[in-house]
């Protein structure tokens, strides 16, 4: 039985030299040092031996099961070991590597535009004030001094909600009568940015929707200068100090006189091209003096104030400035155009 054990501790280190992972040792345990392993149950049958071999025996079995611990907290230890390094290593980071480029978030060209627009002018003084999208037919034609059934409505293709009288703003202006009856009698300067709805075909040159900068100045003896003033001062700081412009005349119901102000065409230096149609120039918005029935409905005696007010598409002028050339773009969601600005 001696010879038994010895024969049975040689086959477990061995078996134990060849144990290679986690799982093979508690195997190897469990097979020999286990409560049902053999070198247990081998132990187990020292009472079949003669009271003389059983000190020898109960001598060497302690040794061998003492040896069996031993060699197998030994290699428990390099087997954890050699894990943690082979993860250590599966896992490893090499630092010269590139990173992974992180995507980075931008501002939408129209909120850029119209940002860099509402910065000079709150610079120049004037106050963002913001009026609602849905508007009466009143605000919106009527009190900027087009009745019912005016022909100059033509120029603007109006949504209408299924509420009468009750549509959405074709351009910015009727938040000038808000803020005049809001402020009457007192002097104003402000600028109202806002999306505006028009009833079109969409094209290169025409979307449904699209932002507008609203500026109005009133007070008393506010001059056509000033309003002249302002507006070239605020192309400069746009567009450049040498940028040349010019005032045209114009119309608009709720203005008297009325100017549109262009720039010398960005693309073509004011040779002509298609950008400009041939004409060496770029319309960059509409103006002009408050017309006096205007004031009258903001609350404002013409006779004691007067004020100017100007209009300007800033999708417009951002694709006169980036040299963009479908306005579909700008609602289109395309990363590849987003991602260039
Ligand atoms: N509301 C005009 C439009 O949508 C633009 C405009 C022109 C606004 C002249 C003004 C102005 O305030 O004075 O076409």
């Amino acid at each position: 039985m001696l010879e038994a054990l010895d024969r049975l501790y040689e086959e477990a280190r061995n078996a134990l030299e060849a144990v290679a992972d986690s799982e093979g040792l508690s195997a190897w345990y469990s097979r020999y040092l286990g409560r049902k392993g053999a070198v247990t149950q081998m132990v187990r049958r020292v009472g079949e031996l003669s009271k003389e071999e059983r000190p020898a025996f109960g001598r060497r079995a302690n040794e061998v099961k003492a040896a069996l611990e031993a060699a197998f907290q030994a290699r428990s230890r390099a087997i954890k070991e050699a894990e943690i390094a082979r993860e250590v290593e599966a896992g490893a980071i090499d630092v010269t590597l590139p990173g992974r480029p992180l995507p980075r978030g931008r501002l939408h060209p129209s909120t850029r535009i119209l940002r860099e627009i509402v910065a000079i002018l709150t610079r120049m003084g004037f106050q963002v004030y913001r009026s609602r999208d849905v508007e009466t037919d009143e605000y919106n034609f009527q009190l900027l001094n087009m009745p019912p059934h005016h022909p100059a409505r033509d120029m603007w293709d109006t949504f209408y909600t299924t509420e009468p009288g009750v549509l959405l703003r074709t351009h910015t202006s009727p938040g000038q009568i808000h803020a005049m009856r809001e402020y009457a009698p007192h002097p104003i300067r402000v600028i109202l940015p806002g999306m505006c709805y028009r009833y079109e075909q969409i094209t290169a040159r025409s979307e449904i929707q699209f932002n507008q900068v609203e500026g109005l100045a009133v007070g008393r003896r506010i001059t056509m200068t000033d309003l002249k003033g302002t507006l070239v001062e605020f192309a400069r700081q746009l567009f450049g100090e040498d940028r040349p412009y010019r005032f045209r005349c114009s119309h608009f119901p709720f203005t008297e006189p009325s100017v549109e102000m262009d720039i010398q065409c960005i693309l073509c230096g004011g040779e002509g091209c298609p950008v400009c149609k041939h004409t060496g120039w770029l319309e960059i918005m509409g103006a002009g003096m408050v017309h006096p029935v205007v004031l009258r409905n903001g609350g404002y005696d013409p006779d004691v104030y007067s004020g100017f007010a100007f209009g300007m598409g800033p999708e417009r002028i951002a694709m006169l400035k980036y040299g963009i050339n479908d306005i579909r773009y700008f609602w289109g969601n395309d990363l590849r155009f987003l991602e260039q600005f």
